[in-house]
């Protein structure tokens, strides 16, 4: 399965802070946004991985994160001159599917809970149609929203709905076959100009080819789309490394453990940032794990 990881966007909500800097280029407290989206690739064993951006902003994410081989990964980079919607990622990125299924990602989304990795990597294996994660929210009408019967189908999906019927967003993580390549030709832009992710999913779910992953109340799901968005995640993560004395997203630490890179490369991707208690924590990590 290849993966994509969607950066673009002008952050409008976010402005001044992103008049100068990618979104997914702010810290969310220790460590650059996308870390987090690349760590849920990641941890579904997705080892080839395409950054979709800007022109302007891939050069910085092309300085954040190479070719990924210091991960023991590989990253490419595809440019989106304009953003052109959720699903205009699949066309830009074609060749690089290539005729493997795909998971998409969003920059801005940040995914945590115990066994999420293994969630993420299940649903990966095999994947027929479309597979959709859902978390309940207080402000549904901001987000895709799906409807599940009481047998968990998934019956109805609609984007940014007036009256939600439900209050399951369908969150920026989604997993689909090859086909996906296609469907994404065939649409038309939406009212707005753009080619929409839930015209997409409504494409599998007319097929019923389309299922929907509700993440219960163990897992956590946080936009960083506001101020104060952005600045409680950035505390979520703050208060839960002191706590728990681990951090969330390490990228080197998940290659670690996965295999990718040996203890020996780990510390060393420590040493290089050693001055920051991300890179000591890197090197505890190898030291004593
Ligand atoms: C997009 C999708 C929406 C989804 C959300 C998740 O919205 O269109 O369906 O729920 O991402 O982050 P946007 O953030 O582009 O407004």
């Amino acid at each position: 399965m290849k993966g994509i990881i969607l950066a673009g966007g002008h952050g409008t909500r976010l402005h001044p802070v992103t008049l100068g800097v990618s979104k997914q280029l702010l810290p969310v407290y220790d460590k650059p946004m996308i870390y987090y989206p690349l760590s849920v690739l990641m941890i579904a064993g997705i080892t080839e991985i395409q950054i979709i951006s800007s022109p302007d902003d891939l050069k910085v994410f092309r300085k954040l994160l190479g070719d990924g081989s210091w991960l023991g990964i590989s990253l490419s980079y595809a440019e989106q001159d304009k953003p052109r919607g959720i699903a205009d990622a699949f066309l830009v990125s074609a060749d690089h599917i290539g005729d493997d299924p795909v998971a998409l990602v969003l920059g801005d989304n940040i995914f945590h809970g115990a066994g999420f990795g293994t969630l993420v990597h299940r649903a990966a294996r095999n994947v027929e149609g479309c597979v959709l994660f859902g978390h309940p929210v207080r402000d549904p009408q901001r987000y895709g929203v799906g409807e599940l019967d009481e047998r968990g189908r998934l019956v109805s999906i609609e984007e940014k709905p007036a009256r939600p019927r439900t209050n399951m967003a369908i969150t920026g993580l989604y997993l689909y076959d090859n086909r996906v390549v296609e469907i994404a030709g065939k649409l038309q832009p939406s009212e707005r100009g753009e080619l929409e992710i839930t015209d997409v999913n409504r494409a599998y779910l007319e097929r019923g080819e389309a299922t929907l992953i509700p993440l219960g109340r163990g897992f956590v799901w946080l936009d960083t789309g506001t101020h104060d968005a952005l600045m409680e995640a950035g505390q979520y993560v703050q208060v839960l490394e002191h706590r728990q004395g681990v951090r969330i997203a390490c990228l080197e630490e998940i290659a670690w453990r996965l295999g990718y890179i040996d203890r020996e490369a780990f510390h060393r991707l420590g040493r290089r940032l050693a001055k920051s208690s991300y890179g000591r924590y890197i090197m505890e990590v190898a030291e004593s794990g």
